[in-house]
């Protein structure tokens, strides 16, 4: 059956909204320097829009992680299958996310961050799910809160279809998590 989508963030709401997340990071960093750390895939849209509208200087690095298979539920462990290509010693560090639901990935990722002599972290996401949080990992940065659904588009996924929608999108799931 066709997967029934139906827009929860219009394109021009979203893209209003990482650039005031980009205003507030700009003052916030306004003198220093900035390593922007996306998880791929699904921060790699939010992440070019907001670098390209934040006025300090700013350099990018990419990691992946899983903790999904091609389902929409966590499995709780965190691998990563990508490692930065770059040192971040000293550095003032972003990790840019796409959405943060249980928080797993983000806590952990930032935990294996920690340990590698970023001078500092911060934790910025497009999206927040906070009723599905299982761990205590609240975003520096956040563009919206939004209810527990399953979305799409921006750079998010359903098994891989939608990233390249330029809006946010509920994919709309049967009780068996299949799209109806
Ligand atoms: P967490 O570790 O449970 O916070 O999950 C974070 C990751 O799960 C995100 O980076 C997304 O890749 C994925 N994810 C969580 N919720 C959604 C959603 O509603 N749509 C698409 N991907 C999601
Ligand atoms: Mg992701």
């Amino acid at each position: 059956m066709a997967d029934t989508i139906t827009t929860l963030i219009p394109q021009e709401k979203v893209e209003k909204r990482i650039t005031e997340l980009a205003a507030q990071i700009s003052k916030d960093y306004a003198g220093k320097e900035l390593r922007m750390v996306g998880i791929l895939k699904g921060a790699c849209f939010f992440l070019c829009e907001l670098a390209k509208q934040v006025t300090v200087p700013v350099s990018i690095d990419f990691m992946q992680a899983s903790s999904y298979g091609g389902h929409t539920e966590s499995t709780g462990t965190v691998r990563i299958r990508k490692d930065l290509d770059e040192s971040i010693e000293g550095l003032d560090v972003m990790i840019v996310e796409d959405i943060v639901d249980s928080g797993r990935t983000l806590a952990f990722l930032g935990e294996f961050l920690k340990t590698k002599g970023a001078k500092s972290i911060a934790y910025c996401t497009l999206l927040d799910k906070p009723q599905r949080r299982v761990v205590d990992l609240k975003a520096d940065y956040s563009g919206f809160e939004i209810p527990d659904e399953f979305v799409v588009g921006y750079g998010m996924d359903y098994a891989e279809k939608y990233r390249n929608l330029p809006y946010i999108g509920v994919v709309h799931l049967d009780k068996d998590g299949r799209t109806s």
